[in-house]
C-alpha cells in the first residue's frame, strides 16, 4: 500500500503482514469521529473485511492524544430524529463491522480517549495504553445530554460489568490507564517507548479475554436489573432532576429493559440517542460545549511562552492563584508580607497537590515549582506579574510605581482587582498598556472563568497575552471591560440581592434556594452567599450600588455586623455543619407567593441587558458563556440570553413591568430589552 488515498487516514502494512492504521484528521490539532473521518474509516474496513490482514492496529498521529469523541459540531446540524438516528445508525454498522473483523484488532491509547473514540477502541478486540497521567479514558455524553451512542452502552458493560460501566457514564468522569486496566479495559498498561512493541506483541500472540466474575454477570440479570436500576436512579436524582437532564435516567431505563438481547439493546440505544440529541437538554448542552470552545479559542496566541509568574499577595486569591499556575506547571514565586501568609500558602498548596496529584514524586515536583518569595526577587524574571493584595487603590499604586522598573520590559500586570477601574491605577506606571485585569473567582481551583479586563489604555498586547496565559492555566478567559461588577458579580448581585430581599420579607430560605434550583441552578442565592461568603457579598455589593445605585439590603449589613459571614464562619444565613448548610424545613402550612422564581430570574435577565447595551461583553454568546461558567447559571438551557430568546423577548418584558408595578423600581425595564424586540439588533 504505497499511495495513500486517504485523507484522515493512513495504513501502513508491516513485513509481519500488521495493518498499522493511523489516524491523523486533516487541518485540525484533535481528532474527532467526523462524518468524514467516519467514511473513510468505512472504506477501509470494507477492505480489511473482504482481505483480513494478519491484524489490525489502530493509532493516532496526534500528539494531544487517540480520539476525543465525535465531532460535536455536527451534533446541531439534525433537522429531525429520523435524520439523528440514520446518522448514529450509520456508526453503528462501521463499529459492528470492526468488532466483526476477522483478524486481531487493537486501538492504541495515548491522550485522550473519549466518547465516540472510545467506542471505537471497545468494538476492536483489544486495548494497550500509555499509562502515563496524561491518558485520559472517559464517555462523557452525559455531560452533552446524551449517553453513548456507537454501541458503547453495550460493550462496556460486557467489557467491565454494570457497576463500574455505569459509573463512568453516569458521570461523565475520565479514568486513568491503570484504573482502566484494573477493571479489565485494558489488555496493557505500559510505558509509552513500549506501546507498539505491546500492540505488536498483541496482535501476534493475543492474550485470553478474561470473563467477568460471575457475580458481576449475574448483576445483569432480568431479575436483579429494577433493581439495581432503581438504586442508580436514586443516585442520579441527588444531582440532577430528571425533567432538566433525562439522559442519565434514559441510559439506566435502556439497560434495565433490554440487556441481554444484544442486538435489541443495539438498535435501542441509537433510537435513545437520537430522540436525546434532537431534544432541547443536549441541544444546549451542545451549545454550552460550543461556547467553551469560544471561551478557549481567544486564549490561543501561539507564540507567547510565558514560563515565571510573581504572584504578590498571598491572602485567600494570591495564594491560590500561585498554587493553581503551579499545578499547571509554571514557576511561580509568591510573594507578601507576612511570613506566616507564605507558610499557609504551602500549607494549601501540599493538601491540594497530593488530593490532585496523587503520586509524591508528581506532589515534589510541583511543590518546587512554587517558592515563598519575601524580597520579591521572581520581579525581574516574571513574564507575568499577578497582583493580588488589599482592595485599595492608594496600595495597589504605591506597589505598582516600586515594581515597575524591576520588570523586564514585556512582562505585564495583572490586577486581580474586584472592583477598582484600571483607569484608576494605571497611570503610576511609565508603560500604562500592560496593566489588565486577571480576574480570578473563588475558589480558583474550582472556578473555570477568569474575566480579562481591559481599561481604556490596556494594550491589545496585555490582554492578548493574559488571554492566553489563562488558557495556558486550564481557565476560560473572558474580556470584559474594565467597568463596575464587570460582567459576572454584576449579574450575580442582584440575583443574589433578591434573594436576601425575600429572606428579609420571611420567605423561608429553603424555599428561595429551591425555587432557584428548580430553575437549574445548582445552588440556591442563600447557600451561594454563605458560601461565597457575606462579607464579600456585602463589599461588592456596595461597590455596585456606589456606582448603579443599587440597593444593599439592610439585613445583609446587620449579618456581616455580627460576624456572621457564612460557610467560613460556621454561621451565615444557615448554620454550616461539616461545611454542608443545614437548612431548616418550612413550615408545613406556608405556601409560597408564585412569583419567587420570577423575581429570582428577572433580576438577572435584566442585568445581563443592561450589560449589554453597556457592551460591557462583545457578544450575546460572549455574555451566555461568562455567566454560564462564572456563576453556574442552568447550563442546560443555554445562558441567560439563549434564554430570553427561547421564552420569547416580549413575554417576559411584559413578566418583568408586572414585577416592577408590584416591587417598584429594581425592576425597572432596563433599554437593553429593545434589542431583542427591534429586528436589526445584531447578535
Ligand atoms: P486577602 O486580604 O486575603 O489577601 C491580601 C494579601 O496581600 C495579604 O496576605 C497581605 O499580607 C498581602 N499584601 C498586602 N499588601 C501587600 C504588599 N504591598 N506586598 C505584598 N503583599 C501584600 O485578600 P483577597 O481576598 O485575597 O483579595 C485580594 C485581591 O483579590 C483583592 O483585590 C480582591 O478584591 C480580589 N478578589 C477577591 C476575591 C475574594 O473572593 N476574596 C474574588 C476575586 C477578587
Amino acid at each position: 500500500m504505497s499511495e495513500n488515498n486517504y485523507k484522515h487516514w493512513k495504513p501502513e502494512e508491516d513485513q509481519d503482514g500488521i495493518v498499522w492504521l493511523h489516524l491523523d484528521q486533516a487541518d485540525t490539532s484533535t481528532n474527532v469521529l467526523s462524518y468524514e473521518v467516519l467514511g473513510e474509516f468505512e472504506q477501509l474496513l470494507e477492505v480489511y473485511t473482504n482481505q483480513p490482514p494478519r491484524g489490525l492496529i489502530i493509532l493516532s498521529d496526534k500528539s494531544s492524544g487517540f480520539i476525543a469523541g465525535a465531532d460535536v459540531k455536527e451534533f446541531g446540524h439534525f433537522e429531525s430524529e429520523d435524520e439523528a438516528k440514520q446518522t448514529i445508525e450509520r456508526g453503528h454498522r462501521i463499529m459492528n463491522q470492526l468488532e466483526n473483523l476477522r483478524c486481531p484488532t487493537v486501538a492504541v491509547l495515548k491522550g485522550f480517549t473519549l466518547g465516540g473514540g472510545l467506542e471505537l477502541a471497545l468494538a476492536c478486540k483489544y486495548r494497550v495504553a500509555d499509562r502515563d497521567y496524561s491518558t485520559k479514558l472517559g464517555l462523557p455524553e452525559v455531560k452533552l445530554g446524551i449517553h453513548p451512542g456507537f454501541g458503547g452502552t453495550v460493550r462496556l458493560i460486557e467489557r467491565v460489568g454494570i457497576l463500574k460501566a455505569m459509573d463512568m457514564m453516569l458521570t461523565g468522569r475520565n479514568i486513568s490507564a491503570s484504573a482502566a486496566k484494573r477493571m479489565g479495559l485494558l489488555a496493557y498498561s505500559v510505558p509509552e517507548r513500549h506501546l507498539l512493541e505491546a500492540a505488536r506483541n498483541t496482535v501476534l500472540k493475543p492474550p485470553k479475554p478474561k470473563p467477568l466474575p460471575w457475580w458481576l454477570k449475574l448483576l445483569n440479570n432480568k431479575q436483579l436489573r429494577p433493581l439495581l436500576a432503581k438504586m442508580f436512579v436514586k443516585q442520579v436524582s441527588k444531582r440532577v432532576s430528571r425533567n432538566h437532564y433525562p439522559a442519565p435516567f434514559a441510559l439506566i431505563e435502556l439497560w434495565c429493559r433490554h440487556y441481554g438481547n444484544r442486538e435489541r439493546m443495539l438498535r435501542e440505544e441509537a433510537t435513545s440517542v437520537a430522540r436525546l440529541i434532537t431534544g432541547h437538554t443536549a441541544q444546549n448542552l451542545v451549545r454550552v460545549f460550543l461556547l467553551q470552545e469560544q471561551l478557549k479559542s481567544l486564549g490561543r496566541m501561539n507564540d507567547y511562552a510565558p514560563k515565571h509568574v510573581h504572584v504578590i499577595g498571598g491572602g485567600v486569591m494570591g495564594g491560590d492563584i500561585a498554587i493553581w499556575c503551579a499545578l499547571q506547571g509554571f514557576n511561580v514565586t509568591i510573594q507578601d508580607q507576612k511570613h506566616e501568609t507564605l507558610a499557609k500558602v504551602l500549607k494549601r498548596a501540599y493538601k491540594l497537590y497530593k488530593r490532585r496529584l496523587k503520586r509524591p514524586l508528581r506532589i515534589t515536583e510541583a511543590l518546587d515549582r512554587l517558592t515563598p518569595d519575601m524580597a520579591g526577587n521572581g520581579l525581574v524574571k516574571a513574564d507575568i506579574v499577578v497582583e493580588a493584595i488589599f482592595e485599595d487603590a492608594t496600595v495597589k499604586r504605591e506597589l505598582y510605581k516600586t515594581i515597575e522598573p524591576k520588570l523586564k520590559a514585556d512582562a505585564i500586570i495583572a490586577t486581580n482587582t474586584s472592583s477598582i477601574p484600571l483607569e484608576e491605577l494605571c497611570d503610576v506606571l511609565e508603560d500604562q498598556g500592560r496593566l489588565v485585569g486577571l480576574h480570578f473567582f473563588n475558589p480558583v481551583a474550582k472556578m473555570p472563568l477568569v474575566e480579562i479586563v481591559c481599561g481604556k489604555a490596556t494594550s491589545d498586547d496585555a490582554r492578548n497575552r493574559a488571554s492566553a496565559f489563562t488558557k495556558k492555566i486550564s481557565r476560560l478567559p473572558l474580556p470584559v471591560i474594565s467597568s463596575p461588577g464587570f460582567l459576572v458579580n454584576r449579574v450575580l448581585m442582584p440575583y443574589l440581592m433578591e434573594a436576601v430581599e425575600l429572606a428579609r420579607e420571611g420567605v423561608p430560605l429553603k424555599i428561595i434556594d429551591d425555587e432557584a434550583t428548580a430553575f437549574g441552578m445548582p445552588m440556591g442565592p442563600i447557600e451561594l452567599a454563605d458560601t461565597v461568603g457575606l462579607d464579600i457579598c456585602l463589599k461588592v455589593a456596595e461597590n455596585l450600588g456606589q456606582h448603579m445605585g443599587m440597593d444593599v439590603p439592610e439585613l445583609l449589613k446587620q449579618k456581616v455586623e455580627q460576624k456572621l459571614l457564612g460557610k467560613k464562619t460556621g454561621q451565615g444565613f444557615y448554620r454550616f455543619e461539616k461545611g454542608k448548610a443545614v437548612k431548616p424545613a418550612p413550615d408545613k402550612h406556608y405556601t409560597p407567593h408564585a412569583d419567587i422564581q420570577d423575581r429570582l430570574i428577572m433580576r438577572m435577565l435584566n442585568e445581563i441587558t443592561a450589560c449589554l447595551r453597556d457592551g460591557v461583553v462583545e457578544s450575546e454568546d460572549l455574555a451566555d458563556a461568562g455567566v454560564i461558567f462564572g456563576t453556574g447559571f442552568a447550563p442546560f438551557r443555554g445562558g441567560p440570553v439563549h434564554y430570553i430568546h427561547e421564552r420569547g423577548a416580549e413575554q417576559l418584558i411584559k413578566l418583568q413591568e408586572k414585577l416592577a408595578s408590584r416591587y417598584g423600581d429594581r425592576f425597572k425595564l432596563d433599554e437593553g430589552w429593545n434589542r431583542f424586540i427591534s429586528p436589526d439588533q445584531d447578535n
